[in-house]
C-alpha cells in the first residue's frame, strides 16, 4: 500500500478510538504501513478533547500497547499524521463545511469513515456526510457493532446507512475476523486434504467455541446491561466463528463466497424456540469472587443496581441442520469475570470405532483439535501415542503443535490493524455482509424473547470461575465436558 489515505475517526475521544483504533494505527506507522502523508483524523465533540488529544492520544497509546512496543521517535511519527477535529455529529454546521474543505484538499484519496460512535447516530452521521458532499467514489464506511438490538433495529440502521453508501463501500466490522488465527482456521481447512475427510458428522462428535474474558464492566455499564452477553458477543463473534468452522469450502476465497457460504450456515442453524431455549441455554450472572487472588466486585455492584436480569455468561447448544452437520452439537460459551482469558475452538473427534488395546494400555481420549486465538495464537492436535518411557504397551495423550508466538517471533497480531488496512484496500472478505447481521438476528431473536417471558433468572456463578454449574450439565447430557485451558 503506498498511496496516501485519510481516515476520519467519529468517536475519536471515545472508549474504542483510545483503546483500539489508535493502538492499531500506531501498529501501522510502526511496521512501515501508513504511507506518507496519510491522515488521521480524530472528531472529537468537546472542545477539550480536541485541544488536549495528541496528549491523551500518547496516554492512550502506552496505555495500550504492550510492553515494549511503546517508542518515543515512532510514537513522535504517529502523532505526525494525527488530527483533532472539532465536530458535532448531530449539527450540520460550518464544522462539516470544514471538514468537506479539509478532506477535499486531498481529494483523489481514499476515504475511510470509521463510525466509533452510538449507532443511532450513524444515520444522522451518514445524512451530514452526505449533504457535505463528503463521499466519493473512494469513500467507505466502517461501522462497529453493535448493529441494533434485534433484527427490527439492524435493519433500520442498515437501511439507513445503505441511503448513502453503497453495500459495497459498508464494512461492518466483527473484530473476531480479523484476529489472525481466525484466518488460519480457513487456511487450515481449505487447503489441508486430511482435515476435509475429518470434518463432519461421520467423525466428529461435536464443537466447543468458548470465548471467556476475566475482566468486568470496564466501564461500559449502561450499554452492557441493555445489552447482556448474547447480543454483545454470541450474535456477532460467536455466530461468526461458528460460520467458518461449519461453513462449505467458497468457490474463491473472495468476499461474495465467503459471504454466501456463511450466510447458507445461518440459515440452516435450528431455531430454537419457547421450551427449547429453556433446554438448551443457560445464562449466569456473576457474584463477587476471586481472582487470581484479589477478591473483584460482583455484577450487580459493578453496575450500582439491586437487581437485574442481564447474562454476563451464556452456554448454549446449537444443531445446524444440513448433510455435514447433522445431529453433531455445538456448544458457545462466553462470560465476563470468569477464570481465565481464552478464546478458542475445539473440535472434539469421535471414539475409536473398535478398541484393539486391552485396559492395562489405559484410557483413551478422543483426538482433539484446539484453535486457539487468544491469549496466544496456537494450533494444536492430540492425538494417543505409546509412552516411550516404558517398556509395556502404555498409551498416553501427545499433542502435535503449531504455536505462532513461537514460530514467528516478530508476529504482532492486531486485529484491528488488520481490518483497517483492508478497508483502506478495498478488501471485504474479512468483514460482515448485511444477510449475515439480519440472519443472525432473527436466530437471537426468539432466544431472548423465551427468556423475556419465562420466570427463570441467570444462574449466579462466583467470579473467577468457570460459571454456573448447570452450564456443565449441557455438555453432561450428552456425555461430554467442557474443555478449560490451563
Ligand atoms: C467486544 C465486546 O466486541 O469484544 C466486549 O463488546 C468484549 O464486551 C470484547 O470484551 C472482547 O474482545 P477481545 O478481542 O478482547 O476478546
Amino acid at each position: 500500500m503506498s498511496q496516501p489515505f485519510d481516515i476520519v475517526i467519529f468517536g475519536g475521544a471515545g472508549d474504542l478510538a483510545y483503546r483500539k483504533l489508535l493502538p492499531a494505527l500506531y501498529r501501522t506507522v510502526a511496521e512501515g504501513k501508513l504511507p506518507n502523508g496519510s491522515r488521521m483524523i480524530a472528531c472529537c465533540r468537546n472542545p477539550d478533547d480536541v485541544a488536549t488529544y495528541h496528549e491523551k492520544a500518547y496516554a492512550a497509546l502506552r496505555e495500550h500497547l504492550s510492553e515494549g512496543e511503546y517508542k518515543s521517535d515512532c510514537a513522535k511519527q504517529f502523532q505526525q499524521h494525527l488530527q483533532s477535529f472539532e465536530l458535532d455529529i448531530g449539527s450540520a454546521d460550518q464544522r462539516w463545511q470544514n471538514m468537506a474543505e479539509l478532506l477535499d484538499s486531498e481529494a483523489d484519496r481514499v476515504r475511510v469513515y470509521y463510525l466509533a460512535i452510538p449507532p443511532t447516530i450513524f444515520g444522522v452521521c451518514c445524512q451530514n456526510l452526505h449533504a457535505f458532499k463528503l463521499i466519493n467514489a473512494n469513500s467507505r464506511v466502517v461501522v462497529e457493532k453493535p448493529l441494533g438490538y434485534n433484527a427490527a433495529s439492524a435493519n433500520a440502521i442498515n437501511e439507513e446507512i445503505a441511503r448513502y453508501f453503497d453495500e459495497s463501500a459498508i464494512y461492518r466490522i466483527d473484530h473476531y475476523l480479523g484476529k489472525e488465527t481466525v484466518q488460519n482456521l480457513m487456511a487450515l481447512r481449505f487447503t489441508n486434504v486430511i482435515f476435509e475427510h475429518l470434518w463432519d458428522a461421520k467423525t466428529i462428535d461435536h464443537v466447543q467455541i468458548s470465548i471467556s474474558e476475566t475482566v468486568g464492566l470496564e466501564g461500559r455499564a449502561g450499554f452492557y446491561n441493555e445489552a447482556g452477553a448474547l447480543r454483545d458477543m454470541v450474535q456477532n463473534h460467536l455466530l461468526q466463528l461458528l460460520c467458518l468452522v461449519a461453513m462449505e469450502s467458497p468457490h474463491k476465497m473472495k468476499a461474495s463466497s465467503i459471504r454466501a457460504e456463511k450466510v447458507k450456515v445461518l440459515e440452516a442453524l435450528r431455531p430454537l424456540r419457547g421450551d427449547d431455549v429453556l433446554r438448551n441455554t443457560v445464562r449466569g450472572q456473576y457474584v463477587a469472587g476471586n481472582h487470581k487472588g484479589k477478591l473483584v466486585p460482583g455484577y450487580l455492584e459493578e453496575l450500582g443496581e439491586a437487581s437485574s436480569n442481564t447474562e454476563t455468561f451464556v452456554a448454549l447448544r446449537a444443531h445446524i441442520d444440513n448433510w455435514r452437520w447433522a445431529r453433531v452439537p455445538f456448544y458457545l460459551r462466553t462470560g465476563k469475570r470468569m477464570k481465565q482469558r481464552c478464546a478458542e475452538i475445539v473440535i472434539q473427534y469421535k471414539e475409536v470405532s473398535h478398541r484393539v488395546y486391552d485396559a492395562e494400555a489405559g484410557a483413551l481420549t478422543p483426538n482433539r483439535l484446539i484453535i486457539r486465538l487468544q491469549p496466544e495464537e496456537s494450533i494444536q492436535l492430540t492425538m494417543m501415542a505409546k509412552d516411550l518411557d516404558t517398556l509395556d504397551m502404555r498409551l498416553q495423550p501427545a499433542a502435535l503443535n503449531l504455536n505462532f508466538s513461537d514460530t514467528y517471533k516478530r508476529f504482532k497480531s492486531d486485529a484491528y490493524k488488520r481490518l483497517i488496512l483492508d478497508a483502506v484496500a478495498a478488501n471485504p472478505s474479512l468483514f460482515i455482509h448485511r444477510d449475515e447481521v439480519e440472519h443472525a438476528w432473527a436466530w437471537i431473536d426468539p432466544i431472548i424473547e423465551a427468556w423475556q417471558s419465562s420466570d427463570d433468572t441467570p444462574h449466579l456463578y462466583r467470579a473467577g470461575t468457570w460459571g454456573p454449574p448447570e452450564s456443565d450439565e449441557l455438555l453432561a447430557e450428552y456425555g461430554s465436558a467442557w474443555f478449560n485451558a490451563g
